[in-house]
Order: C-alpha cells, then sequence, then structure tokens
C-alpha cells in the first residue's frame, strides 16, 4: 500500500511560458497520457508563470487532451511574465506549488522559461523542462520542437514569392523571425533556394548584398529573393527595433530590418524591391509531423525525469536520441547558426 506521502504527493504540475510555438500541445498531452499511466494527477497551470504566481490552474485527465495534436499553439494559454522581476513574486511561486501539492513541475518553454526554472531549481522547488521555440536558440538540444514547423511555413512563403517575384522581375526581401540566432533563415532560404541570406550572426555588408544580385541579374535572372533574419543588422549598424519597450526578461521587440535593407536595394542595386515580413505566421497554426513527435517524445521524458526524481534537467535531442541535460547547460549560451550550414547556403548565393 502507498504511504501516506506517496499518496498526497504524486501530483505533476506543467505549463508553457514565452511564445507560443507550434507542437506545445503534443508535449502537455504526452506528460498528461504518461502521469495518468504511472497513476499522478496533473494540474495545468495557466499562462505559464504567471499561473504559478496566481494559483491559476485546471486539473486535467485524458479527456482534456483529447484531440489537440493537430492544434497550433497551447491549450494552457503562456505569457511572458517574469517571476524574478518583481518582489515577492517568487515566495509567491514557491507557495503555490505547496499549496498545489506538486511533487513536481514540467515547464514547458525556451531561454526565459527555462531560466526561471533553472534559477527555481536552485532554490528547491522540483523542476525539469522540456524545450521550446520556433527561433532553435537554446542549447543542449540539437533542435527544439516548433523549428521545423516554422522552417516549414517560411519555404511555403519563399517559394510562392518565386513565381510573384520572376513574373515582376523584382527583388523579395523575406523577413522571418528568429530573435538573435538566423536558423529559421538559414534553413527556410536553403531549403527555398535563397539567392542571399542574411542572419544575425554576420553582419550585413550592403555592396557585399548588391553586388551579388547585380551579377545574378547581369547573368540574366531578373528576379532574386532576399531573405533576412529579423536580428540581422548592417555592418556598423543598430538592431532595427519596433519599439523601445523591453520584455519582462529584457528582450527588444524585432522587426524593421526587411523594409531597410529592400530600400537600400533598390537605392544601390537599382532594382525594383518588395518586402514582406512573415511574422507571427511562423508562430500559428498545426504542427508538422516532426515537431508532433519530437514534442510527444520530449514529453515522456520530461515526464520520465519526474518519475525518476532527476529534477533540474531538460529533455534533449541528441542526435537521434532523446536525452537529458543540466537545465542551466541549456541556458547558460544561446546556439548560435552552425557556420558549416551557412556556407554551404552561401555556394547557392547570386
Ligand atoms: O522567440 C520566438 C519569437 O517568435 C521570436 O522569433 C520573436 O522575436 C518573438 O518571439 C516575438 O515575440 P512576440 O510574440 O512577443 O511578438
Amino acid at each position: 500500500m502507498a504511504s501516506f506521502e506517496e499518496t498526497i504527493m504524486k501530483k505533476v504540475g506543467v505549463l508553457t511560458g514565452g511564445g507560443d510555438c507550434p507542437g506545445l500541445n503534443s508535449v502537455i498531452r504526452a506528460v498528461v497520457r504518461y502521469a495518468d499511466k504511472e497513476g499522478y494527477k496533473v494540474v495545468g497551470v495557466k499562462n505559464g508563470w504567471k499561473g504559478m504566481i496566481e494559483n491559476d490552474t485546471i486539473d486535467m485527465d485524458i479527456n482534456s487532451v483529447s484531440g489537440i495534436l493537430p492544434k497550433g499553439g497551447t491549450i494552457l494559454g503562456t505569457s511572458r511574465t517574469n517571476p524574478y522581476k518583481k518582489e515577492g513574486q517568487v515566495e509567491k511561486v514557491k507557495a503555490n506549488f505547496k499549496k498545489m501539492g506538486l511533487e513536481a513541475l514540467i515547464a514547458i518553454g525556451g531561454e526565459d522559461t527555462l531560466g526561471v526554472a533553472s534559477k527555481l531549481c536552485k532554490e528547491g522547488l522540483n523542476v525539469v523542462g522540456a524545450p521550446k521555440t520556433i527561433d532553435n536558440d537554446l542549447s543542449g538540444t540539437d533542435v527544439t520542437f516548433g523549428f521545423d514547423t516554422a522552417i516549414n511555413i517560411a519555404t511555403e512563403a519563399i517559394d510562392r514569392l518565386h513565381t510573384t517575384a520572376e513574373s515582376h522581375h523584382r527583388a523579395m526581401v523575406v523577413e522571418v523571425m528568429g530573435r538573435h540566432a538566423g536558423w529559421i533563415a538559414t534553413e527556410a532560404g536553403l531549403a527555398g533556394g535563397a539567392d542571399v541570406i542574411l542572419i544575425p550572426e554576420l553582419p550585413i555588408d550592403i555592396e557585399e548584398v548588391c553586388e551579388l544580385l547585380k551579377k545574378r541579374h547581369a547573368r540574366g535572372k531578373s528576379f532574386s529573393i532576399i531573405v533576412v533574419a529579423e536580428g540581422a543588422k548592417f555592418k556598423e549598424g543598430k538592431l532595427v527595433k519596433q519599439e523601445e519597450k523591453l520584455d519582462a526578461f529584457g528582450h527588444i521587440r524585432l522587426g524593421g530590418i526587411g523594409h531597410r535593407l529592400g530600400e537600400e536595394i533598390e537605392k544601390r542595386a537599382k532594382i525594383e524591391t518588395r518586402v514582406t515580413v512573415l511574422g507571427h505566421l511562423q508562430r500559428g497554426g498545426t504542427p508538422t509531423a516532426f515537431d508532433r513527435v519530437l514534442g510527444t517524445r520530449f514529453g515522456i521524458k520530461a515526464m520520465e525525469l519526474v518519475l525518476n526524481k532527476d529534477y533540474g534537467k531538460m529533455a534533449a535531442l541528441d542526435g537521434n536520441k532523446v536525452t537529458a541535460v543540466p537545465l542551466e547547460d541549456a541556458v547558460s549560451k544561446l546556439k548560435t547558426v552552425d557556420m558549416e550550414l551557412y556556407n554551404i547556403a552561401k555556394i547557392f548565393f547570386g
């Protein structure tokens, strides 16, 4: 017979924090289904760390996760709330953790959400993580879920822009997300056959870009596709932001480099140019099969970490294997673009 302590402690919490991303629901579903098999109750914490501060939860069972695999976003809601930002909120998180009767909490998120998870763990809470972000910029894992869907959306957009670019003999600039890493730009650009790809890791040399485009036009190609990451900046230039305000994690809202670049191309290379900003389209809608499978594997691994009381870790992909890495390692440094991959894309420039 289970001890009194075991009976009251078999409860796990799950939350999703930060920007939403396709595949979040597959992680939640995997956690709930596996937890149910192991005799755990699941508490869904609403809107990321905000729900932990406000004790805003819903009880979950296998019926609450039925039919959610193809759904984008997160059924739990999300926020960019950072409990370390305001005095007294971490204490509230700790008190509510106790009040909810949690044995452990599974935090599904990127650098910010998992950064909080890592700190809370050091302060004694039993937390594990699952890595999400369309940006693919988390260390410790080869890939994050959500990235595959984002690059497929961006690739489709590039494919569609090709036909109109060709008909009108224009240059088309496509601005993609990715914050301070150029993963989406590099992989979608490579898959879509972009003629130039510009990423935050390498400052933009506008002269070089225009030269490439002019050469391409000179060899009879009267259209071009330029993919630019939102975090890319001109040599000696600044990041292009949408507003000055910082979020609770100190991030600025990026966006606008596409239009700046388009103006420069038109002015310097004398090529008619149009700009498309993909924005949140890259985050919305149904996840790819890859992201559903990866999210499911991460959810199962996160729950396995809870069962093994192996706290302070994050599920991760290493080659084809799902492993676990310390949360601290995952959030200590941004994973920027693999230059070997970028150099392959570069062979196709111009
Ligand atoms: O981190 C994911 C991401 O989509 C980034 O690529 C982008 O810069 C940011 O979130 C946008 O955030 P928000 O949804 O708050 O506008």
